[in-house]
């Protein structure tokens, strides 16, 4: 009977990987070129995003937008999307949120100072162009040329400081990884402008504190306006074309923000707050994976797959019942795309400049970008492309858990998904469950009955010498080492017949057992009744 689960079990798991494999491409091209798109943006010239929109997604966030009522982009960036939208002449209302001081700032001020905001910039240049000017292009780099750069990354620094925002307890911010306040002024948009335009490789300039103050934004190594390029002088190396002749772009930026609405807070909270029906909201967060460095320290968690889909779950499900459109972008991650679907997402493929490949997910038809017949979350696939050769679940029969219900009152289900779930409070695969506390809560577990079996029921027992109570729901395997080393520490109730899981009609394979551990000093008390 073992081989045969396996099989079947390995099977599941095959089919999953096809499924995965099977997933489509997006070839949804704007009409504009990713050159064009470039263009429009204030920052962040090598925007992954303006290539997806040129190259795959573009139609499908253009189709969307026509049929919303408002556009929120949540996690705003470079303003991609709504400049991309706006020169494409969707006029609905639009929302640009953004929670990094130096890019909210840089995006307001755009809007409201364009030309105080461009005049600022002419004049960082023009000290840029003084700090360089003993130096010509094309000579050998000596060491005047790196004395220059360390000018520079002076120069930038220095400013950067100064428009900190005082009296702040930097100590403070730097350990729980808060960015600090800047000033609210035209300069601060220029500076980031310059720094944006003059740092190798973009990285994108985040309001980080560090116990000194702001951390460093430039450093040597990284300026552009000084580079080292086969040991001949190169100046202004990129973005040169934006910062010698920003008046137009700075004024076309601003008109496309005109009655764009600003707001600086974190887009998670956004969208559970404010998303619903007839809004188009577009996803796009610090990257899942390693490639977060470049993010403020207070955003980058998201970049864990299990934390980036708890807050899917907890601040973006919401929204979706109420009937949002979402567009969701991000580094492929195979977890984080079972869950989408799971949630009723389809799931496309789309591949960055470099080619990585990245999941595009939307609740709406990519060609109409109307909204699919059922904007709910479906309640199906999730079991289905859950399963893992680890994992196998059996949803508990609801007359099983109502009966324990009545007698223990459940408030935390730490095995669950969230179509599944038996309280308001309960884990996911993606949360983890054996790696949360459970706390003194009354807990429901029918754990998975793959390999890790022994793992929860060892997780079941440690949490009710911390205070738990907790009811398992295990397979009754008596002759195994985990119901030796933990089920026969807790109250046994052996289950007369089989048990019909989910839906189905048959019994299943495998006797059942209820198994009760309860914090010891309960434990006691019900041993002694
Ligand atoms: C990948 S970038 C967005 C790219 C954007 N679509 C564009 O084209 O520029 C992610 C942005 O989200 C911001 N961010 C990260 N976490 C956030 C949060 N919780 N609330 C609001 N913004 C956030 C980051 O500071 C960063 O600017």
């Amino acid at each position: 009977m073992r081989n045969k689960k396996i099989r079947k079990d390995l099977k599941t798991e095959n089919e999953l990987m096809e499924d995965l494999a099977k997933t489509e491409e997006i070839r949804m091209p704007s009409d504009l070129s990713k050159d064009k798109i470039t263009q429009l943006i204030p920052f962040n010239m090598q925007g992954n995003k303006t290539h997806l929109l040129a190259d795959s997604t573009g139609g499908a966030v253009l189709a969307a937008a026509r049929k919303s009522d408002r556009v929120i982009d949540a996690f705003g960036g470079a303003g991609t999307y709504v400049h991309f939208l706006r020169a494409c002449g969707v006029d609905k209302p639009m929302l640009l949120n953004e929670y990094d001081p130096f890019r909210y700032i840089t995006h307001s001020q755009l809007k409201h100072n364009p030309l105080s905001v461009t005049y600022s910039l002419e004049d960082y240049v023009e000290e840029l162009k003084g700090i360089v000017s003993h130096l010509e292009d094309g000579a050998t780099f000596d060491e005047q040329a790196a004395a220059a750069q360390g000018a520079v990354v002076d120069f930038l620094q220095k400013e950067a400081d100064r428009l900190v925002f005082p009296w702040q307890d930097f100590g403070h911010l730097s350990e729980n990884g808060m960015p600090v306040s800047m000033i609210n002024r035209p300069e601060l948009a220029a500076l980031y402008i310059l720094i944006q335009c003059q740092k190798r490789m973009y990285r994108p300039v985040q309001a980080d504190a560090d116990p000194t103050g702001l951390k460093p934004v430039m450093n040597a190594t990284e300026t552009e306006t000084v580079v080292n390029s086969g040991n001949k002088i190169k100046l202004f190396y990129h973005g040169k074309k934006f910062l010698f002749d920003a008046e137009d772009r700075i004024k076309a930026i601003s008109q496309r923000l005109k009655d764009v609405e600003i707001t600086r807070e974190d887009g998670w909270k956004l969208i559970e707050n404010n998303a619903g029906d007839g809004d188009f909201v577009l996803v796009d967060t610090s990257y899942l994976g390693k490639s977060t460095s470049n993010y403020n320290a207070s955003t980058q968690e998201d970049s864990t797959p299990g934390i980036y889909l708890g807050k899917i779950k907890q601040y973006l499900v919401p929204a979706l019942r109420r009937g949002a459109r979402f567009l969701i972008t991000n580094n492929w991650n195979d977890d984080v795309v079972r869950e989408l679907k799971g949630l009723g997402f389809s799931v496309y493929k789309a591949f960055r400049k470099y080619g990585e490949p990245e999941l595009v997910a939307m609740n709406f038809d990519k060609e109409t970008g109307c909204i699919a017949s059922d904007p709910k979350p479906k309640s199906i696939n999730f079991i289905k492309v859950h399963f893992s050769s680890a994992t196998v679940e059996w949803p508990t029969p609801q007359g099983v858990f109502n009966e324990l219900n009545a007698e223990f009152g459940f408030t935390l289900d730490p095995c669950a998904t969230h179509e599944n779930a038996k309280c308001e409070k309960y884990f996911t695969m993606a949360d983890d469950g054996l790696k949360q506390d459970w706390g003194k809560e009354t807990v429901f577990m029918n754990p998975p009955y793959g390999r890790t079996i022994k793992n929860w029921m060892k997780k079941a027992y440690e949490s009710s010498l911390g205070g738990a109570t907790v009811v398992c729901l295990p397979p009754a395997r008596t002759d195994t080492k985990w119901w030796h080393d933990y089920a026969m520490k807790g109250e046994i109730r052996l289950i007369k017949g089989r048990l019909k899981f989910g839906d189905s009609k048959s019994s299943a394979p495998f006797p059942s057992a209820i198994v009760i551990f309860r914090p010891p000093e309960q434990a006691d008390v019900a041993m002694a009744a």
